[in-house]
């Protein structure tokens, strides 16, 4: 983005509610999310456990209605929307990340990955094609026949993002996508996944409760209670991940040294 150019809203939450019912209890799970994110922007959703992180994300990818308020995606109100002009809508539009991966079992890596371009009706070469280039990406194109049981936690989560990044789609949307690896593994996905969204202008929302994940974004919204607490300005270069790690590394080197000593004196 021109460091002049106007930024353009892409993703615009206004007033937004959403209850639940569960039996005669009511839940808040959000309450007046007033929210724009620009085009191009890398944007974390952090809060702690059942803050509405996760339904605010749903939100944005029209997977829940909202109770009250709208949620306007390029220009458009998702929420008045039939269901299934809402399911091309988000085939055109949004990729996902799960923390769950989400793969089908049956399938191999390589049809997992071409999924999003099977619904859109693109040709079963063309599909074989641009799933593989971004197996090639993630650096998994040796694992294109593996079943999801065939790979370990990270290679299962590269996957789902090659299947999330393949249509192009502009707006990514990622729910705790390092949840389940470990720190290493986690920095890896994080770095492969902003990358790619910078490099192709997408815009990327990552929903974590991780201080050091958000600092990958341009922009950290604090989210408490089912409401915006705060909006900040983020570094976007995961640079607090990276320090975490480096001290780790010198925590493990001089337990080592204190450990090798001991034994070797
Ligand atoms: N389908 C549902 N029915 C009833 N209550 C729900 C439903 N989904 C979420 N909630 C409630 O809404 C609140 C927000 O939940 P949400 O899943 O958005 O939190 P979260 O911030 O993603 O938490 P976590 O970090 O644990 O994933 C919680 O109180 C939760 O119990
Ligand atoms: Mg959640």
């Amino acid at each position: 983005m021109g460091a002049d150019a106007p930024a353009k809203p892409i993703i615009e939450i206004s007033g937004l509610r959403k209850v639940y019912r569960v039996e005669t209890e009511k839940v808040v799970a959000l309450s007046r999310i007033d929210l724009t994110i620009h085009k191009g922007e890398v944007c974390c959703l952090l809060g702690p456990s059942g803050s509405g992180k996760s339904t605010l994300l749903n939100m944005l990818g029209g997977l829940e209605k909202p109770t009250k308020g709208t949620v306007k995606i390029l220009g458009k109100d998702i929420g008045t929307m039939g269901e299934s002009r809402l399911v091309k809508f988000r085939q055109r539009n949004m990729g996902f990340v799960f923390q769950s991966y989400n793969l089908l079992p049956a399938l191999t890596a390589l049809e997992n990955v071409g999924l999003p371009l099977l619904f859109r009706g693109t040709r079963r070469r063309a599909r074989k094609k641009a799933a593989m280039k971004m197996l090639d990406m993630v650096g998994l194109k040796t694992h294109a026949k593996h079943k999801p049981t065939q790979m370990s936690g990270g290679q299962q989560q590269r996957v789902g993002i090659a299947r999330a990044f393949v249509s192009g789609a502009p707006i990514i949307l990622a729910d705790e996508p390092t949840g389940n690896l470990d720190s290493k593994t986690t920095a890896e996905v994080m770095s492969l996944i902003v990358s790619r969204a910078r490099m192709n202008g997408q815009t990327l929302v990552i929903v974590t409760h991780d201080i050091r994940i958000a600092s990958y974004a341009d922009k950290i919204v604090h989210i408490f209670d089912g409401k915006v607490e705060a909006i900040e300005d983020g570094p976007g270069d995961g640079s607090a991940l990276h320090a975490a790690e480096a001290s780790e590394d010198t925590e493990t080197a001089e337990i080592t040294e204190t450990v090798t000593g001991g034994l070797l004196v």
